[in-house]
């Protein structure tokens, strides 16, 4: 991954040897502390190119120095005030004298603000840049989820099997654990939930609850709580109950004996990750009760153990016979309940309203519920980006995602980002904040079967820390610190980044478009009629297109999902005029002849799209090309076979797609433009 470690050029080993002649604990050896020291010892050895330095216990000339205020009483007043705003989990990096002596300082409040430190010093080293002074998380839950299943399976996993081995464990733990805890905690990530939110019941019987506690104890010095989603018909399908209605006295009897017998076993348990009433999850509708009855059942039982329950706001299920908007959904639901949330509830929000598209807007509900805590939940696996095989770095999606204006203020703003930093919710009482990734890991050597989807692990998780973070300079240090500090490498391995995911929405869903993928693997494209029980998993449903034209019209003459919105942004979207062009046939249907600002037809510019996004494929594999011998052999070879896959998908896209709408439209392709074969 990106903890490398690979030597440096000469100049730069030089100043890292001055600066890590030895390294000095003052605070107590724990697991954590001295996880930090090993890492340094291992990174400083890399890219040093030489010995790891010697732990030593006095102060010398050239000392890497890692201490808590309690533990440098000499620190001087200065630092220890700028320490004193860095929180339990923030660190400050310092080149400074201690006992007189020059030193390179990592200080922190707590130990596993010193393991942070020791990874960001790590990586400003191996990028090549000036370590941040002082930086602290913005938001609290820093969170993967995993959606692997008990049998090793992962939902909408594209490198191999889960790395969780459940029948290996709880007595065989496997050493890539401790790997995953590094590179996690390398960003910042400060939990995990284990498994699908498609959840199985069996996962909360004591022999999986051993099993769980076992991956804990692995992951618990790196900072990383363990979280398991629940299935909420468990006691029901357990039977030990005989319903799993909310209100019922035994059943809420029965997650409280469940939450304690977990706690005596997992004492730094995270919490339940639920997925409930969503494509035929069971649920507290189940009974009639509201997702804010199902909730604060599961947080009761969880709340004397500091524990939460992270509920998650993708809902959708057609009305029979009716036609609805998917894409409105998860607002009318969730939006009345607003406030009625216990405190230990977070609501968690998928990015789009629909499902995770190469891109959507902003999804209606942040800014809406300004009494919940409100989640953001990212998909860092690709399940509409290609999956393993194209490259299409979410870094940039993210934060367009994050710096989405709600307009929801009486100016500008608040972001995305500002909402789920909790800075608008709870009349500005602080509030529970938090970021959760679904986890494109798996047991492939490289971690996430595409050396570029490293990229987006990290992406995540810097962003989690610091939601208001750049995309490029994530992608610089990513760069730098998987290939080395090499302009050479990083500037082209930049450039191809910043541009793989619009190439991905130009080939597949331009234009507002949205899940045209073929229906159950989500891989290539199907904007044609498929015999489905239900219309909202065709993709006909999505983009409409007819003779008279294409988009799904969300104005006020379509399903109005545009209502959601902040007045302001609601009407700025309600002429296409002023929609900006990326979400045009997301919010209107428009005839194909409609004139676009380019001068084209929007059939014109439809077909301009997907000329593009293969022409930005192509352009991603010349970029790799120039690359060989750069690049080392084997990471060279196996990017540049995928790539030329992704132009072979990028090529399909084009031309099913073209053809098919052209079947509908009836209309020539415009002068100069290649038929589909
Ligand atoms: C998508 C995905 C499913 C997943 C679901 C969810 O629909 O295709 O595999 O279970 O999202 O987020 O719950």
């Amino acid at each position: 991954l990106w903890l490398r470690y690979q030597p440096l050029a000469p100049p730069a080993q030089a100043k890292l040897k001055g600066q890590a002649r030895s390294i000095v604990l003052t605070a107590a050896a724990t697991p954590t502390t001295r996880a930090a020291v090993a890492e340094l010892q291992r990174g400083v050895a890399g890219m040093g190119g030489g010995p790891a330095p010697a732990q030593a216990t006095a102060i010398a000339d050239g000392a890497l120095v890692l201490g808590t205020t309690a533990s440098l009483p000499a620190l001087d007043a200065a630092l220890k005030t700028e320490l004193s705003r860095l929180g339990s989990e923030g660190y400050l990096l310092r080149a400074t004298r201690l006992q007189g002596r020059p030193v390179t300082l990592i200080a922190a409040n707590t130990d596993i603000g010193l393991l942070y430190g020791a990874f960001a010093w790590l990586r400003a080293t191996a990028a090549g840049t000036a370590p941040v002074a002082a930086s602290s998380p913005k938001l609290q839950l820093r969170l993967l989820n995993h959606w692997d299943n008990l049998d090793r399976h992962v939902e909408r996993g594209y490198a191999g099997a889960s790395i969780w081995d459940w029948w290996a464990l709880p007595e065989i733990t496997d050493s890539r654990y401790t790997d995953y805890a590094r590179a996690n905690a390398s960003l910042g990530i400060n939990g995990t939930v284990l498994n699908n939110v498609n959840s199985k019941p069996e996962v909360l019987t004591p022999a999986y609850i051993a099993k769980a506690a076992a991956v804990a104890d692995v992951l618990r010095p790196y900072g990383i709580k363990v979280f398991l989603s629940a299935r909420f018909s468990t006691p029901l399908e357990l039977k030990e109950t005989d319903t799993a209605d909310p209100l019922s006295p035994a059943v809420q009897a029965w997650w409280k004996k469940k939450a304690d017998e977990i706690y005596r076993t997992i004492p730094d348990f995270g919490g339940f990750l639920v997925k409930a009433n969503s494509e035929g999850q069971p649920g507290p509708q189940d009974y009639h009760r509201s997702h804010a009855d199902g909730a604060n059942m599961l947080a009761a039982a969880l709340a004397p153990h500091h524990g939460i329950v992270m509920w998650r706001a993708f809902v959708y299920a057609p009305e029979a016979g009716k036609e609805t908007d998917r894409a409105r959904q998860a607002y009318e639901e969730f939006k009345p309940l607003d406030g009625k949330f216990a405190a230990n509830v977070m609501v968690q929000v998928k990015n789009g309203a629909i499902d995770f598209q190469p891109r959507e807007p902003f999804h209606p509900l942040f800014g809406a519920m300004p009494n919940t805590p409100l989640m953001m939940e990212f998909q860092i696996t690709k399940e509409y980006l290609g999956f393993s095989t194209d490259i299409a770095y979410l870094g940039t999606m993210f934060e367009e995602v994050l710096e989405s204006d709600t307009m929801q203020g009486a100016g500008k703003g608040p972001t995305v980002a500002q909402i789920i930093e909790g800075a608008h919710t709870l009349g500005g009482q602080p509030a529970a904040t938090g970021m959760a990734g679904v986890a494109n890991i798996g047991v492939d050597r490289n971690w996430t079967g595409h050396h570029f989807d490293q990229a987006n692990w990290y992406a995540f998780g810097r962003l989690a820390w610091n939601p208001q973070a750049s995309a490029r300079a994530i992608a610089i240090e990513w760069a730098a610190q998987t290939f080395g500090n090499d302009a050479r490498v990083t500037t082209p391995v930049v450039d191809m980044l910043m541009l793989s995911r619009e190439a991905v929405v130009d080939y597949m869903t331009p234009l507002g478009l949205h899940h045209m993928m073929g229906t159950a693997h989500h891989h290539g494209p199907a904007p044609w009629v498929n015999d489905l029980e239900r219309p909202d998993w065709n993709p006909v449903y999505y983009h409409r297109a007819a003779r008279d034209g294409i988009g799904f019209d969300r104005t006020a003459s379509g399903t109005n999902a545009l209502e959601q919105y902040a007045p302001a942004l609601a009407r700025l979207y309600a002429d296409p005029r002023t929609t900006p062009e990326k979400y045009l046939l997301w919010f209107h249907h428009l005839p194909w002849t409609y004139a676009m600002p380019s001068g084209r037809t929007l059939w014109a510019e439809i077909i301009h799209h997907y000329d593009r996004g293969v022409a930005a494929a192509r352009d991603l594999q010349t970029r790799w090309d120039a690359l060989r011998g750069v690049v080392d052999a084997r990471r060279h070879a196996e990017v540049a076979q995928r790539l030329r896959r992704q132009v072979q998908n990028a090529q399909l896209w084009r031309n099913a797609c073209i053809a098919y709408f052209q079947s509908v439209s009836g209309l020539p392709l415009p002068d100069g433009v290649a038929p589909p074969p």
